[in-house]
């Protein structure tokens, strides 16, 4: 299969614009918008009899389940658990009736996590995998197949893979939200609209390309990078560290807001940038807070939230970045594109090999 550049100069510029193109082809496998419900494919087991959910998976796709995490817990009120699977396999897990082991996987043949699926199964568990390649080991593993089609991902650094993964994963948790008799229809619904609404907001971001370009030229120096975010930002925060880590080779952290006073906030001077994902919503005012506690010590913030984010607290900033109005649902999978776009932008300012970078592998099939 030969997949082409096109106008673009990176397979990973191209996979991000690609992505309002990518989530929508998948959400349209998983949502019925006329009716407003999700539609998953049906399990050959008793999904509203699942009581706990492991999700095991790495790099990026690690990152996904974290924000998975949020969603199965708040929707359903099943209790879930996360780890990468290098780790998973190694400290015995206690795998009681009634698991469900969830695998996130772009290429389905992570060795670890592949392993770590292969260990859930002996030890009796469901298996669910969310996969982007349908001929992959995982996709033939598994008891319930739920594909992303975000289509082959090339660049190393996998982006729209990721923002594949959070839109099956939303209509995986709204699924077994409704099978646990968790949700009202109107809920569900609800969900579903604001499903529906991500790849236009994915569009709105992607047109600040420009704006995200000269805030890169500010960061392209910088020795350290903080990201910090709070409940389902906080992934992102790490994902947007592991994307900037990954190709442009500067250190890079994510970090829960909350936590920065617990001892990287002595990193703080004004070298280290600071990327600050807050969306409005229940969690602005706390990381707001947090904001202000690394500028009161001189930190360079560059805030990315809505309008009215801004309006409250982008004043002393750095740079703002004006994401789209979304529902905090959705926030995750729209602020993945800035965070994407900063490291791309970065790494092409500092000239290394954005598709290829170095010491990585696209897929990694060895432990
Ligand atoms: C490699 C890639 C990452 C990816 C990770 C997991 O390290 O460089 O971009 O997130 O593997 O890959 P998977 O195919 O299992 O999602």
């Amino acid at each position: 299969l030969m997949v082409e550049k096109g106008n673009y100069r990176h397979f990973m510029q191209k996979e991000i614009f690609e992505q309002p193109v990518v989530v929508a082809q998948t959400l349209q496998s998983y949502l019925r918008p006329v009716e407003g419900q999700v539609a998953l494919p049906d399990p050959d087991f008793d999904l509203s009899q699942i009581k706990r959910v492991t999700i095991v998976a790495c790099g990026t796709s690690y990152y996904a389940g974290m924000v998975a995490r949020y969603w199965i817990e708040r929707f359903a009120r099943v209790p879930v658990e996360i780890e990468a699977a290098s780790e998973y396999r190694y400290r015995e897990p206690v795998m009681e009736e009634g698991g469900l082991s969830l695998f996130i996987s772009q290429s389905g043949e992570t060795a670890d996590t592949l392993a770590a699926l292969r260990h859930a199964r002996a030890g009796g568990q469901k298996i669910a995998v969310v996969v982007n390649v349908p001929t992959s080991s995982m996709a033939r593993e598994a008891d319930l197949l739920l594909p992303t089609h975000a289509g082959p991902e090339i660049g190393v650094a996998s982006t729209k893979a990721f923002t594949c993964q959070l839109a099956v994963l939303a209509a995986f948790a709204t699924h077994i939200a409704r099978v646990k008799g968790q949700l009202t229809q109107q809920e569900e619904q609800d969900i579903v609209r604001h499903l529906a609404e991500a790849p236009a907001a994915l569009n709105a971001a992607l047109a600040f390309n420009d704006t995200i370009e000269n805030v890169a030229t500010a960061i392209a120096p910088a020795r350290d990078v903080l990201y910090i975010g709070r409940g389902p930002d906080y992934p992102l925060a790490m994902e947007g560290a592991l994307k900037l880590k990954e190709i442009s080779y500067i250190h890079a952290e994510g970090y829960a807001a909350g936590e920065m006073k617990h001892g990287p906030i002595a990193l703080i001077d004004d070298k280290v940038p600071i990327i600050v994902l807050a969306p409005s919503g229940p969690l602005f005012e706390k990381t707001v807070s947090n904001m202000q506690e690394m500028q009161a010590r001189g930190g360079k913030v560059i805030l990315i939230s809505d309008e009215k984010g801004i309006q409250e607290a982008g004043d002393n900033c750095l740079a703002t970045l004006t994401m789209p109005k979304v529902h905090p649902l959705i926030a995750p999978i729209v602020y993945a594109i800035p965070v994407q776009l900063l490291a791309y932008h970065v790494a092409v300012i500092k000239g290394t090999d954005v598709d290829q970078p170095r010491n990585l592998a696209k897929s990694v099939t060895v432990e």
